[in-house]
């Protein structure tokens, strides 16, 4: 299935396996316990459900499955709790082929629960959270990471303070890259990539712009939104636009509405939703469109490095002659708004890109919210992509 979605989005071949630099997404690992109802309960009644399970949550965590059922290598990073839970969660982990290898294990506290109710008469997931204060990832807890293996890391926006340090962390890391790839020699050696970062801007606290300035695609969820007045996908592209830094990508997905986004030169892109049949399950919806977007920007990205490569071993090959087609600048305007003086360098996600990644995105959680859970989408998505 991979390589055939593969072909559609890049248009070749994909690259062997082990080429191919992970994912990494840092958040939350929950429980979910998931209860589905014929309908919602009323207070103090008894109703006998239809159906529980346990299932492994939190966003980061559910990105991760949605990107491994994609055939994309990835790595979960957050706090794990040494009680028995965590057991079911790591099982969980392992049977979908993610790395959670680098995640500290935390003595004498709970890991974080939830209790959802699915009501099938009306397709609404209810979530009531417990987390009993597990402590947040520390950047020291990130610094153990080689980033070298990664292409792409992907931030809950949570404790700012502690997010901007690995933020901060990824561009100094970056920057070495550039110092190490103005010397040929080196460069030949090493295929180190800059990492992009992106970014959901996800609970009803202000304070997570902050996060803006480091973020290169930002995820703007509809609670956010709602939290800062805005009303709809536009309105919100618009304003969270003066906030991100100069060349920014934004998001912003807002259920049957489907989704918007906003290019780095400040294009604007939109996709229906693709509702299944019957609505059985929109638990993660948010977190399934994220990872099929950062896996369809992923690709493109890779490709685009690549095909960079080839392009500048060729030059210097010709002599100096000027290639027009790359030299091709975009209008990509400095944000003046904030201190941040980089500007993002996603120069990969064009307006034909990110209009295909929401579609891509939107066709497949539309496709989760017709299953339960997560088992069978990756046969959804072969059939979508035959
Ligand atoms: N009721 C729906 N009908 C059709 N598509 C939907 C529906 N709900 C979600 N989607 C699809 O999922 C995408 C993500 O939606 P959204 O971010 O609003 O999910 P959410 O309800 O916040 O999910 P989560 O449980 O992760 O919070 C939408 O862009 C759309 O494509
Ligand atoms: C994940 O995101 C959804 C909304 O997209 C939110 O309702 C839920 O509480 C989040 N889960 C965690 C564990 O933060
Ligand atoms: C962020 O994390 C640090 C370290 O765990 C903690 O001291 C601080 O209170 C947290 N801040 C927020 C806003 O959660
Ligand atoms: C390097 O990391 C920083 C993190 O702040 C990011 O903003 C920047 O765009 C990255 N560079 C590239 C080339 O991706
Ligand atoms: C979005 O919201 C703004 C402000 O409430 C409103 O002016 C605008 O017409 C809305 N756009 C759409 C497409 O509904």
């Amino acid at each position: 299935m991979i390589s055939s979605l593969y072909k559609k989005i890049v248009g070749t071949s994909p690259p062997p396996e082990p080429d191919v630099p992970k994912i990494l997404c840092v958040g939350v690992n929950c429980l979910d316990i998931v209860t589905v109802c014929k309908e919602f309960p009323l207070e103090d009644s008894e109703q006998r459900c239809l159906e529980q399970r346990w299932q492994r949550g939190g966003n980061a965590s559910n990105t991760c499955t949605v990107l491994s059922l994609l055939g994309s290598s990835c790595e979960f990073l957050g706090s794990l709790s040494s009680d028995q839970h965590v057991i079911f969660l790591e099982d969980d982990m392992r049977k979908h082929k993610i790395d959670f290898s680098h995640c500290p294990i935390i003595d004498g506290v709970g890991c974080p629960m939830s209790t959802v109710i699915l009501s099938i008469a009306t397709g609404s997931r209810t979530i009531l959270h417990f987390n009993p204060n597990l402590p947040e990832l520390l950047l020291k807890d990130f610094e153990k990471l080689n980033l070298e293996d990664y292409s792409w890391i992907h931030f809950e926006g949570r404790n700012v303070s502690e997010v901007i340090c690995m933020m901060q962390y990824v561009e100094s890391y970056n920057n070495s890259l550039n110092t190490c790839q103005s010397d040929d020699s080196v460069k030949l050696e090493t295929n180190r990539i800059p990492i992009t970062i992106s970014v959901e801007l996800e609970k009803p606290k202000p304070e997570l712009v902050d996060l803006l300035p480091y973020a290169d695609v930002a995820f703007i969820a509809r609670d956010f939104a709602h939290s800062k007045g805005f009303d709809n996908m536009s309105e919100t592209l618009r304003n969270i636009g003066e906030e991100a830094k100069s060349g920014a990508t934004i998001i912003c997905a807002w259920s049957e509405w489907g989704a918007m986004g906003r290019t780095p030169d400040s294009m604007i892109v939109q996709s229906p939703s693709f509702p299944p049949n019957q609505i059985i399950d929109t638990l993660g919806a948010g977190d399934t469109f994220n990872a099929a977007t950062l896996y369809y920007l992923n690709m493109v990205k890779t490709s685009f490095i690549k095909k960079r490569e080839e392009e500048e071993s060729h030059k210097t090959k010709e002599t100096f002659e000027e290639s027009s087609e790359t030299d091709k600048k975009r209008e990509i305007k400095q944000n003046t708004n904030i201190e941040s003086t980089e500007c993002s360098r996603t120069e990969f996600i064009n307006a034909n890109v990110l209009q295909g990644a929401i579609n891509f995105a939107c066709h497949v959680a539309g496709a989760k919210i017709g299953l339960r859970g997560y088992d069978g989408l990756e046969k959804i998505l072969r059939d979508l992509y035959k």
